[in-house]
Order: structure tokens, then C-alpha cells, then sequence
């Protein structure tokens, strides 16, 4: 590259560097007066931040809800009828289906209230009123603190404030960090746990594409499932009971088979899990060469062996569906990662960043004083992280996937409440370790968790250096010739890997069983892990950890102070957020321009007879050949999914896209796969949400499933005539 080319491009990537970037940023509802508004209704807004959050009287913030603290749903009906992904349904679905009820395959439609299922332990989390407590919380903290003093003050605080806090007694409140703990702010939230399962497309509709399409665009998969909330006569959150009525909500969202058009203002409304927008380089750096690489090599061969006894074995393929789409779901998303990171420069967009904070540093004695050696503080503790880092990320991902292990956990979990706080403690964690263990036995098989261990232990000792690990695994192997020979052993030798064995003992005669488990192999091979990861990564990982979190938040306060012109955000951390952008397509690389909608015509081009993940559900062929789309349809096409520059992260699964009038336009289930590093680097060239059209939503429910009972209790609207 020569050098007038190097000087444009770092010309072109200060622009986008420093400017506000339109269509970025995930922001708190009740800021969106004062920060956000203007520019809102610039890009085609209609309704005003009022109607979006307002705590005097009822706003669109009253129709959306956490649902069980991993996804977003929204209330769609007067009788609490919820929307939300079927991948976040899954669960329930999975839970209900057996191979001869198989709702994952078949769908499955309740008719009436009676038929609607409960779910134990789902519940959704409205969110009643957010306030800053930043003062408050961060009262008597002082720079100079360690990490673990200042965060024992601010627990301090933050249990003083919620205790002091006005508030019904069905209500609960929580405190989070904002700007890397610069600012907080207190949630006030009511929580039902009745939420029973009224629908569910068929996985060919709800999955259509499955690990193929995962991340991609263009995209044809039909991902909801339909939930509703019971609450106690008194319309108040209640445990679930018979007796439970369907929840009359505040407010329902207004659906609308309008569709949107290209340019047309969108929002998402939703609960973003977690972003890292404010990283020094030097972390970007790791995560493209370190970190995504180590944990997607670990995944590649995890999900080679499940793969192959799914598609031998159709029990397997019930009981590790959700498991297996879990662990592909992050792989092939921080596949898109690294190539988007690289793709877009984001290495060298954080640099001339870092530069241009250092010029305006430098230019004022204070700031100088106070940040001057802060970029290059940073550097070093990165470069001081790296390899604790490479060895973490090993070490998670390897020990969570192999489950004898994780029952070797639980069964110490309780060995130690025992030793702790004797047979009280004991009897106060067993209930919580069967609940979990009988789950794992649930979707659990020891053949495939054999051959895991086979794979991830020889991985495990040949992918990290010896010097941060236990040697016994290797010592293991030798001794029995391989770790083929090794998994032999140790499943035949454990008691871990047999379900009924485990969770009887636990049962009949708890003590017994931990003694067992004490002697087990497995368990002597699970500690010998453990307590090395604890001694030579894990205490100095802490450490630097904690140096770089202080580090991050000065760094955090300095960005803001220094660059007053652009308005900043806070990453995402699973609370109530508002994101907004226009339907657009993109140009993902040279020649090749993606459309923005797709449709039902898109389905039927991908259907392969009989296949894994592209077959298509015969009453679905049938309503295409003769077109019957109802009021859903459009032009004689029945739209399925469309783009937007929404920028979302894991968590917006589920989320309402709301049109300029608030109205439900889509259901965001997605990012395209070249712009999933918005999480690090946002990028308006090719970042873009994924969302179902509701239209597409509405006539799988109607004409599909024949389910029109559900659609009149919803309020359909036609904003704009085409
Ligand atoms: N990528 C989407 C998300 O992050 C959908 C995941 C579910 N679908 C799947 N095929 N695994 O949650
Ligand atoms: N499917 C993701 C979820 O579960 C949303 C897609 C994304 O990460 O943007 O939340």
C-alpha cells in the first residue's frame, strides 16, 4: 500500500471513527427524550419518546417483557398472549415432546385455555420503572481503591438503595453497572412465573434452514412460538396454580399487515445480552487471534460427534436438539466475527481512535495528567492477559462440554454445603442438585459424552501449554494407551455417566452416594482439573482482570469527557434497551447486493424432500400452490423475513420491530452473519438484523395451523394503504 492510500484510508476511518454513526447504538428508554428523539423522528419516527417509556401512564415499554431471563417477548393480545422466537421456546417445546408426541417435529396448537401448558421454572420480567442511583451507589468510593474494595462499597450501596426503595410487595428491583460501572441504574420489575405454551410451528417452519441458515441472510425461517402469562385472580404475579387467569396486560401491542418498505423507520424493543463496544485494540486484537480461534476449534470437534449420533438416532436427536443448537450457535456466529472484524478494519479503526484520544489528551495539562498513559496502560495489561486468557477459554469451553464432569460439580456442590454448613446446609442444596442433575439426565447420553471426552481430553492436553494445566490427563492416557483406551476406562469404571444410579442414590441414601462419588475416577480426574485451572490460571487471571476492569472504566470516563461531541451508549448488559434503523439491504462484498424482504417463493426454492433441514411441512406446499395468504399476503407474495439496520445483539432474540407507529411490524431473531461483530465494532455497511415478517407469523397461526381463535384476540391495524 502506498502512502497517499494509507493517509485517505485513516482519513476515512477517523470520519467514521469520530462522528456519531447513524442507526448505532443499544439506548435506555427513558434517556431516549434527551438523547435520542430528534434523530428518531429525522429517520421517520411518528410517535414521540413519550409513548415509548412514560411511568405516569401506560407506554410500549408496559408491552414488552424479559422472557426467563435469556430473550425478549412482548404482549400481543388483552389476554396476555406473548410472541416470542421459537429457538427461545425451544426449550418448553423440547420439554413437552416425546417421539410419540413430538411437538418439535409436529408443532403443536393449543385450542383452548385448558390445553395450554404450563411451563416450571419460565416466568417473564416486566420492567415497571428505571431510575439513576449513580450518586448513591457510588458514594465513599474513592480512585485510589482495589477492585475488591470499591465493589464492596458499591454492594453496600446498591443493598441500601434497594432497601430504602418505594415499592409494591409483588414487586422486586435490581442495580446494574452502565459505562463499565461509571454510572447506575435501579430497575424496578414485576415477574410472572405462570407462562404456559399456547403454539408452535413445526420445527420446518420455526428451524426452516437450521445450522445452514443460522446467521445468514437470506433467510427463510418462520422463529416463534406462543406463550401466555397466568396471573392470580387479582391480576397479580402469582406461583403457578390451577386456578391462575390469563393476564389482562397494561398494554398490548397493535399488529400491523402493512409490512414496511425499504428506507421505512424501524425500532427494536428488547433486553441486548452483552457488547463490548469501548475496547482498547489491543483486546479487539485477542478476540480475532486468540480467543474466537480457540473457542471455534473446541466447538468444531464437539459438534462433529454429536452431529454424527444425531442424525444416527432419533432419541439422540430429541434429547441433544436444543444442546446441539446452543454450542453451533455461538461457533458459527464468532466464525462471522473474526471475518466481519477483519473485514471492516476494525483493528485499525480502534488505533487512529486510540491516536486521536491521545492528541486531545495531550492537548490539556489535566486531562493529560490523569489519562495520558492510559492507552498504553492498557496495552500492557492485554498483552499481560493473553495467554491466562487462551487458557480460560479452554478450559470453559472443554470442562462445560463434557458432562461427567458436570455432575462431578454438583455432587461436590453438595459434599461441600455438607462440610460448610453441615447436614442443614446438605438438606438445603440437595432439592436444587436433583432438580439440575435430573435435567442433565433428561438430555443426556453416555455414549455421546464418551466419546466428547475421548475427543475434548486429547484436545485439552495437546492444544495448552503443559505448564498451565494438570498433567494427570496425559499421565491417564499413557497409561491406558490412548485416549480412546482412557474413555473406554473411565466410563466404565464411574458412576457418573448413569443417570438412575445417581439420581436414586441421591434419593434413598444421599450420604452413601457421596462417599461413592468421592472415590470415583471421574471425579478424582474433575478435581485434578479443577483445582489446577483454580492455581495456575485462575488466581492471576483474577488479577489482571481486575486491573483491566479499573482500567476500562477510566478509560470509559476519558472517552466521554474527551470526545463531548459524539453521545454515547452503554453496552448491552441484559437491561431494557431501544434500538432504531432503516430497512435496508447490503453489499457484503464486491458484486453481490442482498435485498431486504424475502419471501415465501425463497422457501420453496431451498425445499429438499425428506432433508435435515430443508423440508417443507406438505400443508405449507399445498397453501403455497394455490396462493391462500389471506390478508397476509402481498401482491399475490407472501413476504417471510426482512433486513434492517437495527443494531441488536444475543437477547434481542424475540424482540418486537416496532414500524414508525409502534406498531408490530416483525419479530428480530437475528443478525446476518458478516455484521455479528457489531458487538465489538459496529459497522452500518454491513450490520443487519434479522426479523420475521408478523404477516408471515400471523398466516402460519391462521392459515397453517388453524389457529384463528388466537388471531381474534389480537388487534390487527393497516397504517399505511399500498
Ligand atoms: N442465531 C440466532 C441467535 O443467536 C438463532 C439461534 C437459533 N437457531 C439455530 N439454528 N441454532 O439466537
Ligand atoms: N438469535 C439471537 C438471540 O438469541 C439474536 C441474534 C443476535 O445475536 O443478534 O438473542
Amino acid at each position: 500500500m502506498n502512502w497517499l492510500k494509507r493517509l485517505l484510508i485513516s482519513l476515512a476511518l477517523l470520519l467514521t471513527v469520530v462522528n456519531v454513526r447513524a442507526d448505532e447504538g443499544m439506548w435506555l428508554p427513558q434517556l431516549l427524550a434527551r438523547l435520542n428523539e430528534k434523530h428518531m423522528k429525522g429517520l421517520g419516527m411518528k410517535i414521540s419518546a413519550a409513548d415509548i417509556y412514560n411511568i405516569n401512564k401506560g407506554s410500549l415499554k408496559d408491552a414488552i417483557v424479559s422472557f426467563g431471563g435469556f430473550c425478549t417477548g412482548e404482549i400481543i393480545s388483552a389476554k396476555g398472549l406473548v410472541l416470542t422466537n421459537h429457538h427461545c421456546g425451544f426449550d418448553a417445546i423440547q420439554n413437552h415432546s416425546t417421539l410419540e408426541r413430538n411437538y418439535i417435529h409436529d408443532g403443536f396448537w393449543a385450542k383452548n385455555h385448558a390445553e395450554e401448558i404450563p411451563n416450571a421454572g419460565l416466568f417473564v420480567t416486566f420492567i415497571v420503572r428505571i431510575e439513576e442511583v449513580s450518586s448513591q451507589v457510588l458514594a465513599g468510593v474513592t480512585p485510589a481503591m482495589e477492585e475488591k474494595e470499591r465493589q464492596s462499597v458499591v454492594d453496600k450501596n446498591i443493598a441500601a438503595v434497594r432497601k430504602n426503595l418505594k415499592k409494591e410487595s409483588y414487586q422486586d428491583s435490581h442495580v446494574r453497572a452502565f459505562f463499565e460501572g461509571n454510572q447506575y441504574f435501579l430497575f424496578v420489575t414485576e415477574t410472572y412465573r405462570d407462562v404456559r405454551l399456547v403454539g408452535a410451528p413445526p420445527s420446518a417452519i420455526g428451524n426452516f434452514g437450521k445450522d445452514t441458515d443460522n446467521w445468514m441472510w437470506p433467510r427463510h425461517t418462520g422463529d416463534f412460538s406462543l406463550f401466555r402469562i397466568y396471573a392470580g385472580k387479582d391480576n397479580k404475579p402469582a406461583e403457578y396454580s390451577a386456578d391462575n387467569i390469563p393476564y389482562t396486560p397494561k398494554r398490548a401491542l397493535s399488529i400491523s399487515l402493512s409490512g414496511v418498505s425499504e428506507n421505512d423507520f424501524t425500532m427494536v424493543f428488547g433486553f441486548p445480552g452483552r457488547t463490548t463496544q469501548y475496547l482498547h485494540s489491543a483486546a479487539v486484537e485477542q478476540v480475532i487471534n486468540v480467543n474466537d480461534p480457540a473457542k471455534i476449534a473446541i466447538r468444531e470437534k464437539a459438534l462433529a460427534v454429536i452431529d454424527a449420533f444425531m442424525r444416527k438416532d432419533e432419541q439422540i436427536k430429541i434429547q441433544y436438539a436444543a444442546k446441539y443448537a446452543g454450542i453451533q450457535n455461538s461457533y458459527k456466529k464468532w466464525q462471522g466475527e473474526v471475518l466481519g472484524l477483519t473485514g471492516t478494519h476494525a483493528l485499525a479503526k480502534k488505533k487512529t481512535y486510540e491516536e486521536e484520544f491521545l492528541k486531545r489528551v495531550n492537548s490539556k495539562p489535566e486531562w493529560k495528567d490523569q489519562y495520558g498513559s492510559l492507552v498504553n496502560d492498557l496495552q500492557k495489561a492485554y498483552d499481560a492477559f493473553r495467554v491466562y486468557g487462551k487458557h480460560r477459554d479452554y478450559y470453559t469451553e472443554i470442562i462445560n462440554r463434557i458432562e461427567a464432569f458436570t455432575v462431578a460439580a454438583q455432587l461436590n456442590n453438595l459434599i461441600s454445603a455438607k462440610e460448610k454448613n453441615g447436614e442443614e446446609g446438605f438438606k438445603k442444596a440437595l432439592p436444587q442438585v436433583q432438580n439440575r442433575l435430573e435435567d442433565l439426565y433428561n438430555e443426556y447420553n453416555p455414549a455421546v459424552d464418551k466419546k466428547l471426552f475421548e475427543t475434548l481430553m486429547q484436545l485439552f492436553v495437546e492444544g495448552q501449554d503443559a505448564e498451565y494445566i494438570s498433567s494427570l490427563p496425559r499421565q491417564l492416557a499413557a497409561a491406558s494407551g490412548g485416549f480412546g483406551q482412557l474413555a473406554e476406562k473411565m466410563y466404565a469404571d464411574s458412576w457418573l455417566d448413569d443417570g438412575s444410579k445417581i439420581l436414586d442414590g441421591l434419593k434413598n441414601d444421599a450420604a452413601a452416594l457421596l462417599e461413592k462419588c468421592r472415590k470415583d475416577p471421574m471425579n478424582d480426574l474433575a478435581m485434578a482439573l479443577s483445582s489446577a485451572y483454580t492455581e495456575k490460571v485462575n488466581r492471576r487471571l483474577t488479577e489482571l482482570q481486575n486491573n483491566i476492569n479499573r482500567l476500562q472504566r477510566s478509560y470509559m470516563q476519558a472517552q466521554m469527557e474527551v470526545f463531548k461531541e459524539k453521545v454515547f451508549y452503554p453496552d448491552a448488559n441484559s437491561t431494557l434497551r431501544v434500538t432504531y434503523g432503516t430497512v435496508k439491504g447490503y453489499n457484503p462484498r464486491d458484486a453481490v447486493v442482498y435485498d431486504y424482504y424475502t419471501y415465501l417463493d425463497g422457501v420453496m426454492e431451498k425445499y429438499k424432500p425428506g432433508d435435515y433441514e430443508f423440508d417443507v411441512p406438505e400443508k405449507l406446499r399445498q397453501l403455497y400452490q394455490v396462493k391462500d395468504y389471506g390478508p397476509y399476503g402481498q401482491n399475490g407474495k407472501m413476504p417471510v423475513c426482512f433486513i434492517a439496520r437495527n443494531h441488536t445483539t444475543g437477547g434481542n432474540s424475540g424482540s418486537p420491530a416496532l414500524d414508525a407507529w409502534g406498531n408490530l411490524v416483525g419479530l428480530n431473531f437475528d443478525r446476518v452473519w458478516e455484521g455479528t461483530m457489531s458487538d465489538i465494532n459496529y459497522d452500518p455497511s454491513i450490520c443487519r438484523n434479522i426479523m420475521v415478517d408478523i404477516r408471515y407469523v400471523l398466516f402460519i397461526v391462521d392459515k397453517y395451523a388453524g389457529a384463528g381463535h388466537l388471531i381474534s384476540e389480537m388487534k390487527l391495524v393497516r397504517p399505511k394503504q399500498r
